[in-house]
């Protein structure tokens, strides 16, 4: 697997989020945000309507034909584009995260769930034995990726796109000068309050993210708390790895306002004629 290694969950945060663990002592339960504990938690806060879903759709829309999610999680994008009359592939590694989906599509009316098909696999090494006019790396989950893992995904796309094929993906970086780490009370779908601590100290090559209930059981018992850190790759050095392996970027659209500090890249690429 070539994801890039992340040091044992809760070892790795911030100060912030770091003494609020060590807050919870025993009680605290330590996770990835796409394990077994942590992708309820993660998938709670995923949104459907924004400015990211909105433009992969849009890009979709572009060209008919058959869509290949890559770490397509609980179906943020896959759902409303099965809705939508697409048949997709949905590719992750984490089975936990495919879990839920796979319980979406069960809610689903029969001919939607039957354009879905649900891949377990890394992507940056996969082959499907077809190709696809479309091929989307959102939710910037490039940044889970190594160098090499990026070097593979980068193979395995241009082994699957179609003749005029588009691969979408989304970068992240940095863009203001605000707090090395933000700490923000967010709530879920499910009513549930959270606190999000984001550790990311500028020009840092990666940042860490931790994630737990804002009101711990009154009960005492444990407290889920999920750790992750990805990597920070920048545009530059993100478009120069495209080039090399032989995506060519046809368009760049900022999807988030100046100065937030989560800027947002859409890049839409083909493969090199
Ligand atoms: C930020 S989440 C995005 C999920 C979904 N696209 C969404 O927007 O909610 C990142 C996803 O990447 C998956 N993932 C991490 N490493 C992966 C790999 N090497 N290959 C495939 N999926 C991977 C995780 O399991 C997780 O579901």
């Amino acid at each position: 697997m070539t994801t890039a290694t992340a040091p044992a969950p809760g070892t790795d945060a911030g100060p912030l989020a770091a003494r609020r663990i060590a807050g919870l002592g025993a009680r605290a339960r330590l996770c990835g945000l796409y394990d077994t504990l942590g992708a309820p938690l993660y998938q709670d806060l995923a949104t459907y309507d924004d400015p990211e879903t909105r433009a992969l759709l849009a890009g979709v829309r572009t060209a008919p034909g058959p869509v290949l999610d890559l770490a397509a999680g609980a179906g943020r994008f896959t759902l409303p584009l099965l809705a939508g009359g697409r048949e997709v592939t949905a590719l992750d590694l984490s089975a936990d995260m495919l879990g839920l989906l796979r319980a979406e599509l069960a809610k689903a009316p029969a001919p939607m769930r039957s354009r879905c098909t649900v891949v377990q696999a890394d992507m940056s090494a996969f082959d499907l034995g077809r190709r696809f006019p479309h091929v989307l790396l959102g939710t910037t989950s490039l940044s889970l990726l190594d160098a090499d893992g990026r070097a593979g995904l980068y193979r395995s796309v241009l082994a699957h796109l179609a003749d005029g094929g588009r691969f979408q993906l989304t970068a992240l970086e940095r863009g203001d000068d605000g707090p090395d780490e933000t700490a923000a009370r967010v709530t879920g779908t499910s009513g549930t309050a959270y606190e999000l601590y984001e550790h990311w100290p500028a020009g840092a090559t990666s940042r860490s993210v931790t994630l737990l209930p804002a009101d711990p059981p009154a009960d005492g018992g444990p407290v889920t708390v999920c750790t992750d850190r990805v990597g920070v790759i920048g545009l530059d050095v993100l478009e120069a790895e495209l080039a090399a392996a032989g995506l060519t970027v046809l368009t760049r659209s900022l999807l988030t306002p100046p100065g937030e500090r989560h800027r947002v890249t859409l890049l839409t690429t083909e493969a090199t004629r």
